[in-house]
C-alpha cells in the first residue's frame, strides 16, 4: 500500500490541480521533482498515478530526506541527491515540477540564474514552476524573459493568494538582508518545444 502526505486542503495540491487540469495525467510516466520534499512528492505521485518520480534533493539536505522517506511510502518514489547545478540528466521525463526551489538556489551558494538554466537544460517535456511572487530571490521577469526566448512556450500563468502567509524574516542576498510575507504564488505551465524535434 502506498502511503503519502494527505494534501488535499493544501493551496500547493489545488494550485497543482489547476494548472495541470487539462493534462492526460494517466499517461504520465516518467516525472523529476526538481528540488523536492514530501509536499510536492505526495502531490506528484497522487496525481500521476502511472509515474515513476525521481525525487532531487540537494546532497545531504536531510531537511528533505528523512521527512521524503518517512512521510512516503512508495515504490514508484526514486529519492536522488545530486547538486541540480552540477549534474547532467540524462534520462527523458514526461514532466518537471519545479515547487519552491528556485527561492532556495543561494541556500546552497548557487545563484537563481545558474540553477534555473540548468533546470531548464533537464529534458522534460512539461515544466511547472511555481515559486512565492514575493520572494526577492526568484526573478519572475528573467524567468519570463528566457523562456520567450528559448525553445519553450508558456501554456499557462497564473498568480494564486496565498490563504496562509508565512512570514520570511531574514532572506540573505548579498550583505542585504530582507524580509518578506507570501502572499501570492506564481505558477508557469511550460512546454519545452525541443522534445518534439
Ligand atoms: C523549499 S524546498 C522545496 C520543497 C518541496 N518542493 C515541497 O514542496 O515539499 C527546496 C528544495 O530544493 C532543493 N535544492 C535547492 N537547490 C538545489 C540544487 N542546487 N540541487 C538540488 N536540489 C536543490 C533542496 O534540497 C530542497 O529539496
Amino acid at each position: 500500500m502506498e502511503k503519502l502526505v494527505n494534501t488535499s486542503k493544501n493551496i500547493h495540491d489545488k494550485i497543482f490541480s489547476k494548472m495541470t487540469r487539462h493534462f492526460d495525467r494517466a499517461s504520465i510516466k516518467k516525472v523529476i521533482d526538481a528540488g523536492s520534499g514530501k509536499i510536492s512528492a505526495s502531490i506528484l505521485l497522487k496525481y500521476f498515478p502511472n509515474a515513476e518520480l525521481d525525487a532531487i534533493i540537494y546532497p545531504g539536505d536531510n531537511r528533505k530526506k528523512n521527512p521524503l522517506e518517512n512521510a512516503i511510502g512508495s515504490d514508484r518514489l526514486n529519492v536522488i541527491e545530486a547538486d541540480i547545478c552540477h549534474t547532467t540528466f540524462r534520462k527523458h521525463y514526461d514532466f518537471c515540477l519545479v515547487h519552491l526551489s528556485l527561492g532556495e538556489a543561494r541556500h546552497f551558494d548557487n545563484s537563481f540564474e545558474d540553477l534555473f538554466h540548468n533546470i531548464m537544460q533537464i529534458k522534460a517535456s512539461y515544466f511547472l514552476i511555481i515559486d512565492i511572487f514575493e520572494d526577492p530571490c526568484v526573478h519572475f521577469r528573467y524567468l519570463e524573459q528566457y523562456i520567450k526566448e528559448k525553445d519553450f512556450t508558456i501554456l499557462k500563468k497564473k498568480k494564486f493568494k496565498n490563504p496562509k502567509p508565512e512570514h520570511y524574516p531574514k532572506v540573505k542576498i548579498d550583505k542585504y538582508k530582507l524580509e518578506f510575507d507570501s502572499k501570492h504564488f506564481m505558477a508557469y505551465l511550460i512546454k519545452n518545444d525541443s522534445m518534439d524535434k
